[in-house]
């Protein structure tokens, strides 16, 4: 399905105000939250007391700003990545913080056969799922779950960023069935939790942009673990160099203006 939901399409006539930023690893945010100022909440939490989930806020360029986390798994002390825990943390940070925009922001492998590289930063045009193969009649379609991006050319343009549809999946490696189901999904960038984010989105009508930063060549030669830890750093460095720009450009702006 090209497009979005008709249904998104009512929240986008008034200025948008509060952008709340998913962002999965630490590492990742962290670059972000200081280059926005941002400061960890203080005690009580929005969140309830026994969830790892992080909330850094400030305001920029005029909007309430608020960049939340999923932290860490209390067994392994590892970032809690994948798609069970920032769909838990994109409901809950709607319910709390009411934001008329969300952004997933994060690290994403790309195919070079798609015009992506090292470092670019694409925005997601649609969102689908590759490892959720269910081969029942219509349970075939929402286990793929493809949902429209909110359109945002404008933006697009005046930042000159990169375009492609993303698949998702709760794997970093890629078995030769979900490179099938990639394809399928026309995908130019390969993320973690993207779809995700864009279920609980799509079922409570916020807007939703889509910015990643390629780590790894998913179509290239050298192993997706390598590739992804040394490009980490200079992908996180890419996304905090665009957000404030992306930021600057929805302030006082109406959705459907983007
Ligand atoms: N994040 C960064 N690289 C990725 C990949 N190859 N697959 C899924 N998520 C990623």
């Amino acid at each position: 399905m090209d497009g979005w939901t008709g249904h998104v399409m009512k929240k986008t006539s008034r200025k948008t105000t509060t952008t709340s930023f998913t962002i999965s690893m630490q590492a990742e945010a962290m670059p972000l939250v200081q280059t926005l100022q941002l400061t960890e909440e203080d005690e009580p939490s929005v969140f309830p007391k026994a969830v790892p989930w992080k909330k850094y806020s400030g305001t920029h360029e005029g909007l309430s700003v608020h960049v939340v986390v999923p932290g860490k798994d209390f067994n392994l002390g590892v970032d809690s990545v994948g798609t069970v825990p920032v769909s838990m943390l994109t409901y809950a940070s709607i319910v709390s913080l009411h934001p008329d925009l969300i952004i997933n922001a994060g690290t994403a492998g790309g195919f070079q056969s798609k015009g992506a590289a090292i470092g670019d930063v694409f925005v997601a045009t649609q969102f689908a799922n590759h490892d959720r193969r269910i081969p029942v009649p219509v349970f075939d379609e929402y286990g793929i779950g493809t949902l429209g991006a909110t359109p945002i050319p404008n933006l697009v343009k005046a930042l000159a960023l990169k375009e492609g549809k993303m698949s998702t999946g709760n794997s970093l490696d890629m078995t030769p069935e979900d490179e099938e189901i990639i394809k399928a999904n026309d995908a130019t960038i390969k993320d973690m939790e993207g779809a995700a984010v864009a279920y609980v989105a799509d079922l409570f009508t916020v807007p939703l942009i889509a910015l990643k930063a390629v780590t790894d060549i998913v179509d290239g030669s050298k192993p997706t673990v390598e590739e992804f830890l040394e490009n980490m750093s200079t992908a996180a460095a890419a996304l905090s160099a665009m957000v404030p720009r992306v930021l600057k450009y929805v302030s006082g702006k109406k959705i459907a203006d983007l």
